[in-house]
């Protein structure tokens, strides 16, 4: 299926994390918040414990406010944002999942009215029937988290599918489990963080001490679960997507390490201010901790979403919506046939296919910088060459013409003066800044295509024999472009290489 392109000036990914993190912020605390209010009220009914159960009372109002209705409408708002930025991806959610959605859908209204009359029950139900509907509302709850942690592990790793194309595969793929339980041990984590908010005043001392202790030690449990799960997700993700990762954005796997920092001042903050000193706890340490707890969930979803990268659904499609199956079509006609909306300006037709599901000319992951001060050749070069550049980006399948029509569209954007006179240099430091521009965008000394080797210690002669011969040395590797007064600058700069 083809769909039009839908333009939005802040960038395809800012806007779908920027809803997506807070959504799952939310979500999985009415996971979490659930379980937390039923198995706190079962103990406080115990003990008879009047103060705990007016806390939770209270607690319950803001957890229906935020769970229903923000988590709800975030949640429908995610529907329109991936059903807008990647319609193909969603289409194939949609099919391949139907019933899933349908499951999970049916949880969701049974968790809401479940939600609603907990907290209309309290005075008007007996205590036993309160507790039955609290866990009516917990089990919904986990269970459309498992349904939908089929579908967004699936995102990450359709392992067997791909081959099988069988549902079960798709829905039980490799990071399921691993996923299921760190999300779960998330959810846990979050119940006694949120909880931590709705102490104030009305709680005596003595109660107060109770609460924190056992909110904190739920955040505890739930530290003491992800931590581990996600070194378990960590571990079963294929070799192949995390090589890559490694390659093409080891900024991704470093990220791991410091979400488990994240887990660690969590947990001291816990054992601080909520088990040894818990009349200290107050609001702003609870923020403070809900933050981390942002962070570490933060970490947590972008290295879900950096890893699979350059892909949305690794080995079946692109993040720009290129199927694996529809390559071999692209690469003997050309995106543009393929292409069922077109505006009639085939350069921003272009741009959209190719680009934009990843960058903004001028905000998010502009692409103005990397241009300006160059020419069409140069940006038809790297669009070419995609797969080389530095980041995770698919391979350009397009034909050659349309890689100079894509140029020629991102060129209305770029300062199109020489670099010289747009960054104002000379000499050596214009010859780094040609480098930079002209060369770094693929080629990182001691990272990604390091070519530090061959470009060091060579005389002028053979540094002008490389730029001469340099559209020779590699498909994906453009001529050098640039003018007179740049060549020089750079040959200089490059005999300053040690
Ligand atoms: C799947 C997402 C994706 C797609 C599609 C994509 N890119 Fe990228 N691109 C990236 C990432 C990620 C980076 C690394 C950005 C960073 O490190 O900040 C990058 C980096 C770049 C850079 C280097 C930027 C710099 O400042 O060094 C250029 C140039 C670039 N891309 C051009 C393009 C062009 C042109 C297209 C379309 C033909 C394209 N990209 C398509 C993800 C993508
Ligand atoms: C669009 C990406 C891209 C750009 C821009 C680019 N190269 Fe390359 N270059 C490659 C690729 C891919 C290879 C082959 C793989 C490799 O050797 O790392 C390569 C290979 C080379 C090699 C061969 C030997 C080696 O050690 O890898 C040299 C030398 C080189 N490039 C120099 C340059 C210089 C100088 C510039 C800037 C004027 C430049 N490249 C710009 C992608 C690029």
């Amino acid at each position: 299926m083809n769909y039009p392109f839908w333009d939005i000036s802040i960038g395809y990914g800012l806007f779908m994390a920027a809803v997506a993190v807070i959504h799952v912020f939310v979500s999985h605390f009415a996971i979490g918040g659930g379980l937390y209010l039923v198995v706190t009220e079962h103990y406080a009914r115990k003990r008879n414990d009047l103060e705990t159960l007016d806390y939770l009372q209270r607690l319950s109002k803001y957890f229906v406010l935020i769970t229903v209705v923000f988590g709800a409408l975030s949640g429908v708002g995610i529907w329109f944002i991936i059903g807008l930025l990647n319609p193909a991806a969603t289409q194939m959610l949609i099919h391949n999942f139907v019933w899933v959605w349908a499951t999970e859908w049916t949880f969701f209204v049974v968790e809401i009215l479940a939600s609603l009359l907990y907290y209309y029950g309290w005075q008007r139900m007996s205590a036993k029937d309160h507790l039955k509907l609290g866990w009516i509302y917990f089990i919904a709850a986990w269970l459309s988290l498992f349904a939908i942690n089929g579908i967004i592990t699936f995102m990450l790793t359709p392992g067997d599918w791909l081959v099988t194309g069988d549902f079960w595969d798709s829905f039980f793929n490799p990071t399921f489990w691993p996923s299921l339980v760190t999300r779960t041990g998330i959810c846990v984590m979050l119940g006694g963080l949120y909880a931590m908010l709705a102490i104030n005043r009305s709680v005596s001392p003595e109660a107060k001490k109770r609460i924190v202790r056992n909110n904190a030690l739920w955040g505890l449990v739930g530290v003491a679960i992800i931590v581990p799960a996600f070194m378990w997700y960590v571990q079963v993700l294929p070799g192949s997507l995390m090589s890559a990762a490694q390659e093409v954005m080891p900024g991704v796997i470093h990220s791991v390490r410091s979400t488990h920092w994240l887990a660690g001042a969590i947990a001291l903050l816990l054992i601080v201010f909520g088990l040894a000193r818990p009349k200290r706890q107050n609001k702003i340490v609870t923020v403070v901790t809900m933050l981390l707890a942002l962070g570490w969930f933060s970490g947590f979803e972008l290295f879900r979403e950096g890893i699979r990268k350059p892909y949305v659904i690794p080995g079946y499609m692109y993040a720009n919506a290129i199927e694996v199956a529809k390559i071999d079509d692209y690469t003997a006609d050309g995106y543009l046939p393929h292409i069922a909306f077109r505006t009639g300006d085939d350069g921003a037709d272009l741009y959209r296919r190719a680009c934009q599901s990843c960058h903004t000319i001028d905000g998010y992951r502009k692409l103005k910088p990397a241009f300006d001060g160059t020419d069409i050749e140069f940006i038809a070069g790297v669009v070419r060459g995609s797969e080389a550049v530095i980041g995770a980006m698919p391979p350009f399948y397009g034909t050659v013409e349309e890689s100079e029509a894509l140029a020629e569209y991102i060129q209305r954007f770029t300062d199109n003066r020489p670099l010289e006179e747009v960054y104002e240099l000379a000499g050596v430091e214009l010859g780094k800044k040609v480098f930079e521009v002209r060369c770094g965008v693929c080629h990182e000394f001691g990272g990604r295509n390091d070519n530090r080797e061959s470009l060091t210690g060579l005389s002028p002669d053979e540094y002008d024999e490389i730029l001469e011969y340099s559209g020779e040395f590699d498909d994906n590797m453009p001529a050098f472009t640039g003018t007179t007064a740049q060549w020089e600058a750079l040959v200089l700069y490059l005999q300053t290489l040690e």
